[in-house]
């Protein structure tokens, strides 16, 4: 059953230079359960998407233009594209359906309280447990992301964290509640190697052992390899391919993607990037076409226009005109 369902989102953010486009038309779903990556360069939209949903756009400046943000939440199915993000529902929403991890885990855990009161504070903003109940659920939770001692480490403040513990605190505040669906933006990339393989395995159980859907933000393909079901690619704040994660190795589809994929270090290894020649543009200088135009080695005169998005069968979308037969043989 699909659990999460976004439709024609545009979020816009007033700054200085103008508006800026920062999700333009972007489309997709969750299912129960599954997990979703969302993959793309730095800037794509990846992290405005995710804070779409959950109501957190910078206030007077973030805002959604357009589009539904349609939620399966426990007590029916909303729009939270039409919900004050500030109100009760979205309140509840962030409290009980939809947990997040954030890019940064120094700027969401807060330096002067302990780790252990912080996650308290969480469960109890949301729950009518006590506050002895919230500490012996913190510890809980504390010891299934994994985290040794955890009587001991609730009492510690975030600096005596490592990257690697500081990220499992965080997952630990965000399975307080009990997700349906937990976004996490970019969980591992302030982490080394190792530590990125033991915290994907725990969101991995986690996720299975609670039936929760995981959205999954990244910009390495490989991440998106090791654990989700499907993928989505985007690119200047569109989703440029839908697919399986087994396809997008086997048989990428956009140019873009193809892209991505070249760039990715052959043993697995954390070189440096061969990167996909040129850069994204600034995202003042849209293309008028398809955004990808300026850096596409297959562009002709017809993606002076931005092309539509082409079903190629059930499982894989792509927004490229290369497609364009493809949609006449599948309508
Ligand atoms: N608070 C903000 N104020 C103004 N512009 C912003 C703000 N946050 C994001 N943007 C802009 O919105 C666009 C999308 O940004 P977003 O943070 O979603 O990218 P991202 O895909 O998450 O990138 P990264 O991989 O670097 O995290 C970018 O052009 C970015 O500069
Ligand atoms: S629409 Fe044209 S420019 Fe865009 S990715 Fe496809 S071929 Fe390249
Ligand atoms: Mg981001």
């Amino acid at each position: 059953m699909t659990l999460l369902s976004v439709q024609g989102l545009h979020t816009h953010y007033h700054v200085e230079q103008g508006t800026l486009r920062a999700v333009d038309d972007v489309s997709f779903e969750i299912a129960e359960g599954e997990t979703v990556g969302v993959v793309g360069e730095s800037g794509c939209g990846k992290s405005v998407t995710a804070r779409s949903i959950m109501g957190l756009l910078p206030r007077r400046i973030g805002e959604i233009a357009a589009g539904e943000i349609r939620f399966a939440a426990r007590g029916g199915t909303l729009d939270l594209a039409q919900q004050d993000p500030l109100g009760p529902v979205m309140r509840d929403i962030r409290g009980n359906d939809i947990g997040m991890i954030f890019q940064e885990p120094m700027t969401s855990l807060n330096p002067v309280y302990t780790i252990g009161a912080q996650i308290v504070e969480a469960i109890r903003l949301h729950s009518d447990l006590s506050k002895a109940d919230a500490w012996a659920k913190a510890e809980q939770l504390l010891e299934r992301v994994g985290i040794n001692e955890p009587a001991r480490r609730a009492k510690q403040y975030p600096h005596a964290f490592s990257g690697g513990m500081r990220q499992r605190a965080m997952i630990a505040m965000a399975l307080s509640s009990d997700p349906r669906l937990l976004i996490a933006d970019e969980p591992t990339t302030a982490v080394d190697v190792t530590v990125e393989a033991q915290i994907l395995a725990l969101l991995e159980e986690l996720k299975r052992e609670r039936n929760m859907a995981l959205m999954l933000i990244t910009h390495d393909l490989n991440v998106v390899g090791e654990i989700a079901d499907r993928v989505i690619v985007m690119y200047l704040g569109r989703v440029v391919e839908t697919t399986t994660a087994a396809r997008v190795f086997d048989d990428p589809k956009h140019p873009y993607t193809r892209g991505l994929l070249a760039s990715l270090p052959s043993l697995g290894r954390r070189t440096r990037l061969t990167p996909i020649e040129g850069t994204v543009p600034g995202p003042h200088q849209r293309p008028a076409g398809c955004p990808f135009a300026p850096r596409c080695a297959q562009a002709t005169e017809k993606c002076n226009t931005q092309p539509p998005t082409f079903r190629i069968d059930a499982e894989t979308s792509v927004a490229c005109w290369l497609y364009d037969d493809a949609e006449a043989g599948h309508a």
